[in-house]
């Protein structure tokens, strides 16, 4: 299907129609906030699920059960996602855990005069456009990317789902209340999962064991996440995600854009990138 059939535009950025809906969106834009949620903000492919496994993990101070049991979407659910309504996000006692992959710019009213504690991941942008082209190919609601070439050009202008890589990680560093965003990449948790267990616990205020945290890094590595039902998407039916294609804890690496960008493709995206992050001072820990 083309991106006018599949898409819906909603404040300027692109978004698959069926799982973003009109009601889900006014939801959203109604949502009240309370001061001890915790909102995990991604650009997608960025490490989402990853950190939908260390936030409930950390918050239940190590007892698995709600990951053991609860799909990652209704443990930390999108507040943008249709089904987000009817998980009754107003009867949960607090800390709530929440997810968005929106912009800074796009974050509700609620969001601004609360002000929740978030959780910014950030990922190499090659390493998102790999994960992406990748995801993209198996999913029906997702627009098919086809050649490699064509999905840069159009990754790189922000015509996909939730807009610019560039403007999502612009957005929040230029967040007005950064004491409050915790800023950290996914190659930060794949060099030292322990160290970043730790940091985010601390940022969660929420005081854990050494050895306590050591068990919930071990739980979050990749080869033990693949294999929780409850974090792979093995659950969702082959009609939406077709796993048989790519799977969707895929690789779980940093730098595997050297495997998926030619010489030429990696050039033209570094120099994209150098042109529209020139005024970003933020120094990136990528690979
Ligand atoms: P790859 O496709 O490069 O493997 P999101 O959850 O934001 O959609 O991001 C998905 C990406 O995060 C996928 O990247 C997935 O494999 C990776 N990921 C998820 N859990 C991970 C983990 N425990 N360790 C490393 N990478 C993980």
């Amino acid at each position: 299907m083309t991106e006018t059939e599949l898409y819906r535009v909603y404040k300027g950025v692109y978004m698959p129609a069926n799982v973003y809906t009109p009601q889900s969106l006014k939801y959203y834009e109604e949502f009240s906030f309370r001061p001890d949620d915790i909102i995990i903000a991604t650009y997608p492919k960025s490490g989402t699920t990853w950190m939908q496994e260390i936030v409930p993990l950390i918050m239940s101070g190590g007892d698995p059960a709600s990951v053991e049991t609860l799909p990652n979407w209704r443990r930390v659910p999108w507040l943008e996602v249709d089904n987000t309504c009817k998980l009754h996000l107003e009867q949960r006692p607090s800390p709530r855990m929440l997810s968005t992959h929106f912009q800074y710019t796009m974050m509700p009213p609620s969001f601004s005069e609360v002000k929740p504690k978030v959780i910014y991941v950030m990922r190499n942008p090659k390493d998102v456009f790999t994960s992406s082209f990748h995801y993209y190919g198996m999913t029906s609601f997702l627009v098919n990317p086809g050649p490699q070439s064509e999905f840069l050009h159009k990754f790189l202008d922000g015509k996909v789902t939730f807009g610019s890589w560039f403007d999502h990680v612009k957005s929040w560093l230029n967040a007005e209340d950064k004491d409050r965003i915790m800023y950290i990449s996914y190659e930060e948790m794949i060099m030292d999962l322990k160290d970043s267990v730790a940091r985010i616990a601390q940022f969660l205020e929420k005081p854990l064991d050494p050895e306590v945290m050591e068990k919930i890094a071990d739980r979050c590595l990749f080869k033990n996440m693949k294999q929780n039902k409850m974090s792979n998407y093995s659950t969702v039916s082959r009609e939406f995600m077709d796993q048989t294609k790519s799977e969707f804890l895929r690789k779980g690496i940093a730098g595997d854009w050297k495997n998926q960008l030619t010489v030429a493709e990696a050039a033209y995206f570094d120099a994209v990138y150098k042109d529209k992050m020139k005024d970003v001072k933020f120094k990136f820990v990528w690979d």
